[in-house]
């Protein structure tokens, strides 16, 4: 197993460049299963989350052609499998992804149950009852969900309980092959989602509301979608995390190839902190603030704050003047960072779904633990400022989602070097 070792209180500066969205990326591989051509993928984050499910549909039968790291080339037309196995599904939740194109296409398929996660239940109740609502008939055996609709899906009124990220994006992905129209209630808004819509209502499905909280899909009964090529977008996620990098280090630093629009929940709570900003075309500078005050944050759905920035904002808490709250609404789980950052010194009590960070003068370097993806990076935060070595251990977490970390971080003048335990 690798880890990193980053040597803290080095200031940042320079210009670090954003890859492509994983979670973008996803459902677009996934949507490459309606597509009767080959589909060419570009902005690909080079990420192990996207080779998990790239192996995913090779396993099916799909063909897969790198042109370079950040650029494949999938043909899904020769897809002679409908079986998502365990193996490949067990280490990446977002497999559940394929449930919906395989079934609009096949009327068959069988993917295994995603299983539990760390940071929380997250059920897929609200992808299986939409999908019955659609005609299917879905039968969980053996650790399988067991999905059939032989006459194919059929346009259905659909009203999501609880918004779902890749709930939405597995009914719209459904609802493109389907017979009819079907209306989405409480639709994930995220601009993932919004990407995923785009690339199918120009490719040959007719899809109204994009954006908002409705969406309507008028489904192509069961004509194959011309899709061709495809853009990733910007990765906000890996945007707002460096965007934290310079934060807690106070520094001034530039990202690039990014997308402000979807960064205004994280500029905000930053502004708020006292960080300033310059803002042009794709490009933002964060500016080092007088004295980092404290914040209040409540995780939810885009276009509010994200709970997937939520770990890298305690980060920076814990070297706020003040104390901060954190209300994390979308899983209950989703604190484990919060011990480890406690390890380095840090003071953060958590009750509940909400946790107290009372701001520190110094944190201290300690052998830590990545426990999720986000997690894992706020922990290289603090280590950014703490006081000597920190070890970030199982940083597999990472590498599933923040390309070439270290590298981007060294260039902007961190002591950060990996190693293998
Ligand atoms: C996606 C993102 C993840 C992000 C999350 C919330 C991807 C690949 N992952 O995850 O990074 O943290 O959105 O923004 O895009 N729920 C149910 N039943 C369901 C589905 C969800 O109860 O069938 C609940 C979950 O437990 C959670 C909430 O709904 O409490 C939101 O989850 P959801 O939006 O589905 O998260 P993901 O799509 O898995």
């Amino acid at each position: 197993m690798q880890y990193l070792e980053i040597k803290g209180g080095k200031k940042l500066s320079g210009n670090v460049e954003i890859s492509g969205a994983k979670n973008a990326a996803l459902p677009l591989i996934a949507a490459t299963i309606l597509s009767k051509n080959s589909v060419e993928i570009s902005n690909l984050p080079n990420v192990v989350d996207i080779k998990t499910l790239i192996k995913l549909l090779e396993n099916l039968g799909a063909t897969c052609e790198f042109k370079d790291n950040h650029c494949a080339k999938i043909n899904a037309s020769c897809i002679n499998s409908t079986k998502a196995t365990y193996d490949i599904v067990r280490k990446m939740r977002a497999s559940i992804l394929v449930l919906g194109p395989l079934l609009a296409r096949f009327g068959h398929c069988e993917v295994s149950l995603p299983g539990g996660c760390a940071i929380g239940a997250r059920p897929i109740d609200l992808h299986l009852s939409a999908l019955e609502k659609m005609g299917a008939t879905i039968e969980i055996k053996d650790g399988y969900v067991i999905a059939n609709a032989k006459d194919g899906l059929k346009g259905a009124m659909i009203s999501f309980d609880k918004i779902t990220v890749t709930g939405t994006e597995n009914i719209v992905m459904a609802a493109s092959l389907a017979h009819g129209k079907t209306t989405i209630i409480n639709a994930a808004k995220e601009p993932e989602v919004v990407a995923l819509c785009k690339i199918l209502d120009s490719n040959g499905v007719k899809i109204d509301g994009i954006g908002t909280d409705e969406l309507v899909i008028h489904g192509t009964n069961g004509k194959l979608l011309d899709i061709n090529s495809i853009k990733v977008i910007p990765d906000r996620i890996e945007a707002g995390t460096y965007l934290c990098a310079g934060a807690i280090t106070n520094s001034k630093i530039s990202i690039t190839n990014c997308e402000p629009k979807h960064l205004g929940a994280v500029i905000a709570k930053l502004q708020e902190m006292g960080f300033e900003f310059e803002i042009s075309g794709d490009k933002i500078t964060i500016l080092p603030a007088d004295k980092i005050k404290p914040v209040e944050i409540i995780t939810s759905e885009y276009p509010g704050f994200p709970t997937d920035m939520q770990a890298q904002f305690m980060a920076i808490c814990t070297v706020a003047n003040g104390t901060s709250l954190i209300d994390e609404r979308l899983f209950e789980n989703r604190f484990m960072h919060a011990s480890e950052l406690n390890r380095m010194g840090a003071d953060i009590k958590l009750n509940g779904n909400v946790a107290t960070i009372k701001g520190i003068k110094n944190l201290n370097g300690a052998d830590v633990m990545a426990t999720d993806l986000r997690a894992s990076s706020a922990l290289v935060l603090a280590a950014l400022v703490a006081n000597g070595a920190t070890k970030v251990h199982r940083i597999y977490h990472l590498d599933r989602g923040y390309e070439n970390l270290e590298g981007k971080l060294k260039a902007l003048g961190a002591d950060i070097l990996r190693g293998d335990e």
